[in-house]
């Protein structure tokens, strides 16, 4: 057996990860710092921190800019499949889960020998139902959609580490994305840009470009100190060993006493495409209370002005999107807008190339990197006098 002292890692040392999107670790070590979360320390695409079982519970429930929290059973150094399987069939998995409990594996590789995720899945896989039929005779089966063990694996540096993931399904599915438009804004990139902004509700927030609306949902969960998932879902910590339910419904309970009325007016934004505008009002409708957020059809170049206010947008970035030149055009008036329209305010737009960045025509306060999926952005912000 791999275990240590008869403890998993993260029962032996109390450290997770949280694994957030490239280029924001900094930001969602702040946010788990502010959830309680101890000894923060960001790394390529996570954090590594300490919290006990309350703070688990809480961020799980809570955290807007992380994807996942994986608790660490074992980890071993491993260089081929072989190596990988023999290694796994030693784990006792029956300690934590059983043929009548489904499971899945995510699973990520980098810089090793073993080079395929999947396949690296599937021995891992392959290892715990052949342990299974060894000693029971019969093996839990395999379900993607909501497993009731979600296991990650992870090798990089060929160092593996098998961790239970105590998200279940990823934490970014809030249950408000009914509808997506071509081009959305990733949940947590969104949450993380309001982050950024540090938008308090003293002045009202307004997307002149919202698409499906990602901004406005995230800035409507984020100042009504909201959950991050607006449906009753199932978090992959229920299954865990040592689970403590009283403890989870206490700090449910202390969470959801904590829930902000948002007033009208605070939140609202507008987009030229009405199947967008209509994507957006259907999801901000899936949050309670959401309706109160004015959603409209029109083109900026028509809105009057947006003085005193914080602008916060995600503009196309040409690749996805239309070409550069057309893209380079519609920033070009953007800017234009904000220069003339906008006294007063702040605006954070997240943008595509520097090229593109340049034809916004106006100095930035700031430049940051952010990547939106596998796509390189800018994040630029701009104080409008
Ligand atoms: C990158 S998308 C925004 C995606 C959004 N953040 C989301 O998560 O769904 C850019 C949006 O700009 C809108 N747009 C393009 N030109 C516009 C204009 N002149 N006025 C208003 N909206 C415009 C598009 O319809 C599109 O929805």
């Amino acid at each position: 057996m791999i275990k240590d002292k008869e403890e998993y890692i993260f029962q032996a040392t109390s450290r997770y990860f949280a694994q957030t999107q490239r280029g924001v670790s900094e930001i969602a070590a702040e946010e788990l710092k502010e959830l309680g979360a101890d000894q923060c320390k960001p790394a390529y695409n996570g954090v590594y921190f300490s919290a006990d079982d309350e703070v688990l519970y809480k961020l799980n429930y809570m955290i807007k800019t992380v994807s996942r929290i994986l608790a660490p059973l074992v980890s071993f150094t491993v260089h081929n499949e072989k190596e990988l399987y023999k290694k796994c069939f030693n784990i006792d998995w029956e300690s934590f889960m059983s043929a009548e409990k489904t499971f899945a594996i995510s699973s990520s590789v980098s810089n090793s020998k073993i080079t395929h995720s999947r396949f690296a899945a599937l021995r891992v896989k392959d290892a715990i139902a052949d342990r299974f039929r060894e000693k029971f005779n019969t093996r839990p089966n395999v379900d993607t959609d909501e497993p009731d063990i979600p296991i990650n694996l992870n090798i990089r540096n060929n160092f593996c580490t098998i961790s239970y993931d105590t998200s279940g399904k990823s934490l970014h599915k809030r249950g408000y994305r009914i509808n997506a438009v071509s081009a959305p804004l990733h949940e947590t990139l969104a949450a993380a840009i309001l982050r950024i902004s540090e938008w308090d509700g003293s002045v009202p927030l307004y997307d002149p470009l919202s698409g499906s609306g990602t901004i406005l949902s995230e800035a409507f969960l984020r100042y009504g100190n909201r959950p991050s998932s607006v449906k009753e879902r199932t978090f992959g910590f229920f299954n865990m060993p040592g689970f403590k339910k009283n403890l989870w419904q206490e700090v449910k309970k202390k969470c959801d006493n904590e829930i902000r009325e948002i007033e009208e007016g605070l939140i609202s934004g507008s987009d030229i495409d009405k199947i967008n505008v209509k994507a957006a009002r259907q999801n901000m409708n899936e949050i309670r209370g959401g309706e109160i957020v004015n959603i409209i059809k029109k083109d900026f170049r028509e809105i009057e002005s947006i003085e005193n206010s914080m602008i916060i947008s995600n503009l196309p970035y040409g690749q996805r999107l239309g070409n550069e030149e057309e893209a380079g055009k519609l920033y070009k008036e953007f800017g234009d807008f904000l220069k003339h329209n906008c006294k007063g305010s702040k605006a954070f737009l997240l943008c595509g190339s520097t090229e593109l960045v340049k034809k916004i025509g106006l100095r930035t306060s700031r430049k940051i990197q952010l990547f939106n999926g596998p796509i390189e952005t800018r994040l630029i912000e701009l104080d409008l006098y």
